[in-house]
């Protein structure tokens, strides 16, 4: 989604702020631009499609302080030239990340003041209301702390007035906003990878506070005082190294998850499992988040529930913050997130906070809003994942609810340290094997020209199969549907015709034969049929078996993805696609 950029400092403004945009780049985008000072001009520069298409326009020898940036994902009007940030209107030039949920209504107001608006955004009203606003007072701070009671909505903005053009104000509401503070030079960006090539010492922004920042330093203010805030240092495991010899980041990050699982198994089995939250206390476990994080709670629900005894709730995030939640006193809401900045899962977080029930975030950005706003947390540790389709942070969130799950049932006595270790031992040299040594692309070949796909499963194997599908769906455009296999006969079937593909995952024992059948029957409707199993079966029903590894029950679910992850970047990859930032997505979905 959107991301900000702002740097004030010597006189590389263009290159370092740019420079910091490409680092934002992952969040998804389809426009980018930039406002910058030249001879006490502001000057513009917007583009749609990639920052090398604004960077043609730029002159990089241009001597300048002062700049902002912006990478725009469309929310109000199309990806174009005219609805780029930066807008400006009058004196202020601004760029913005969120949503302004009353813009309509601002909009008419500010017409009758005779403003004219020249793009479809939200973002463009705001800037003609902090005109409007400073218009009349030129007090831009007192406009800034008053702006809550104009903006309903979400914002993070970062401002040059034409009366300071020196200095860059900025400020805050439900979206992401960091201050980079360098030596003699400062930012502001979305998020901290972007100025982690001129500094690691940063400062998290809250809700309505203001920080001002020109070459000489900053000031944050809140609440028209001005505060003191703990300046903290970045560790580093986040930075993004580079694709390497991959093609893609996508790529990268798969063939990551080997050494990223083994190391996280080893870590907490060798002695630091009792580091972990011991959740058996809790009388109802809710589970929390978006897509493929929605999709580690499915799994984490079936190994609880099945191996554990206990019972666990996995809810959307966007329909729990909505939704009527009923709590016991001894409940505990888990938010799963790779950003940990995502505004439905975000918000939910809140909402359950002013309930007064525990809460835990399983998260891979450090310091991330999710990360800081729970009561506890737990780092997924997997370094920067760059590629928009998730891969290994998934694996990652797996392998963290395994362990949680794998503690209450240790603490209950239905399992064994010793019943696990043999294939923690192996498990590298397993996933390593399922990357390496499957033919993924003869796969993909029977599948990258369909219109539908159809993944099935039952209960751990369906959650697996979800996964599966939003993978392919993302990144290959496919439409690809997945079903609780003994649901198909009930309707979906009718849709299943000569060559339809059906990918039937089969790792759980218990429905193994069910499941069968269900193939069974797509077979006898003469459908193509890919099944994906760690069972040796032997069946004229099956075109292409993909044989995995089969390791203990804790742990098979973190094995099980890889050739569907593999199958959906290989369809992609024969589409010719640009895999690691798909269309419409977005890494860090900061609106909701
Ligand atoms: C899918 C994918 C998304 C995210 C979802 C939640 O590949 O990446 O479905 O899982 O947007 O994002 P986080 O985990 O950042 O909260």
């Amino acid at each position: 989604m959107c991301g900000i950029v702002g740097y004030a400092g010597k006189d590389q403004a263009i290159s370092k702020t740019i420079n910091c945009l490409e680092k934002l780049e992952y969040r998804g985008y389809d426009s980018a631009g930039l406002a910058y000072i030249q001879n006490n001009n502001v000057v513009l520069k917007k583009k749609k499609g990639r920052i090398h298409e604004l960077k043609k326009e730029l002159d990089y020898n241009i001597i300048c302080n002062t700049a902002i940036a912006h990478t725009r994902w469309a929310t109000h009007g199309y990806a174009n030239d005219i609805n780029a940030h930066p807008h400006q209107v009058g004196k202020i030039t601004l760029v913005h990340n969120g949503i302004i949920e009353n813009y309509d209504e601002l909009k008419e107001m500010l017409k009758e003041k005779n403003y004219s608006f020249v793009s479809s955004t939200d973002t463009e009203v705001v800037a003609a209301l902090i005109d409007y606003l400073y218009q009349a007072n030129n007090n831009l701070l007192d406009v800034l702390t008053s702006l809550k009671d104009y903006l309903k909505g979400s914002y993070a903005l970062a401002i040059i007035c034409d009366d300071d053009k020196n200095s860059i104000w900025a400020i805050k509401k439900d979206s992401p906003l960091i201050l980079g503070i360098g030596t003699n030079e400062y930012f502001i960006a979305s998020d901290i990878p972007a100025f982690l090539d001129y500094t690691n010492k940063y400062i998290i922004l809250d809700d309505n506070e203001i920080v001002k920042l020109d070459g000489h330093g900053y000031s944050i203010i809140h609440g028209g005082n001005t505060i003191t805030k703990e300046i903290k240092n970045y560790q580093s495991i986040n930075t993004d190294s580079g694709k390497g010899n991959y093609p893609y980041y996508m790529l990268k990050e798969i063939n990551e998850q080997p050494i990223i699982i083994d190391k996280l198994l080893r870590h907490y089995l060798s002695d630091n499992l009792s580091s972990l939250i011991d959740l058996s206390i809790y009388k109802q476990i809710d589970i929390v988040g978006c897509g493929s994080a929605y999709h580690a709670a499915l799994i984490a629900k079936s190994l609880f529930e099945e191996y554990s005894d206990t019972k666990v709730n996995c809810y959307i995030a966007s329909e729990y913050r909505y939704q009527k939640n009923f709590y016991d006193r001894d409940s505990i809401v888990i938010f799963i997130s790779q950003s940990g900045e995502t505004a439905d899962t975000l918000a939910c977080v809140r909402n359950v906070k002013e309930r007064h029930i525990k809460t835990l975030a399983i998260v891979n950005v450090e310091d991330s809003s999710i990360a800081r706003e729970s009561d506890d947390v737990i780092y997924t540790v997997c370094g920067s994942e760059i590629a928009v389709a998730t891969t290994k942070a998934y694996t990652a969130q797996v392998t963290i609810l395994a362990l949680l799950a794998l503690k209450v049932a240790l603490v209950k006595k239905m399992a064994s340290l010793d019943e696990i270790k043999k294939d923690v031992a192996q498990i590298k040299a397993d996933m390593e094997s399922l990357i390496d040594n499957i033919d993924y692309e003869i796969i993909s070949k029977k599948l990258y020209q369909q219109h539908d796909i159809f993944y099935i499963g039952r209960l751990i194997d369906y959650a697996i199969a979800l996964e599966g599908s939003l993978k392919l769906k993302e990144i290959s455009y496919i439409n690809s549907a997945t079903y609780p296999a003994g649901e198909l006969k009930h309707g979906t079937i009718s849709l299943v015709s000569k060559n339809s593909p059906i990918i039937a995952i089969i790792t759980y024992d218990k429905t193994k034969d069910k499941t069968l059948s269900n193939i069974e029957e797509v077979k006898a409707r003469e459908a193509y049929t890919i099944v994906l199993t760690n069972e040796d079966i032997k069946s004229e029903r099956i075109d292409e078996l993909i044989k995995i590894p089969k390791v203990n029950k804790w742990l098979q679910p973190i094995i099980t993805i890889i050739p569907l992850q593999l199958i959906a970047y290989h369809v992609a990859l024969l589409k010719g696609y640009d895999i690691d930032k798909p269309r419409n997505l977005a890494k860090s979905v900061t609106v909701e």
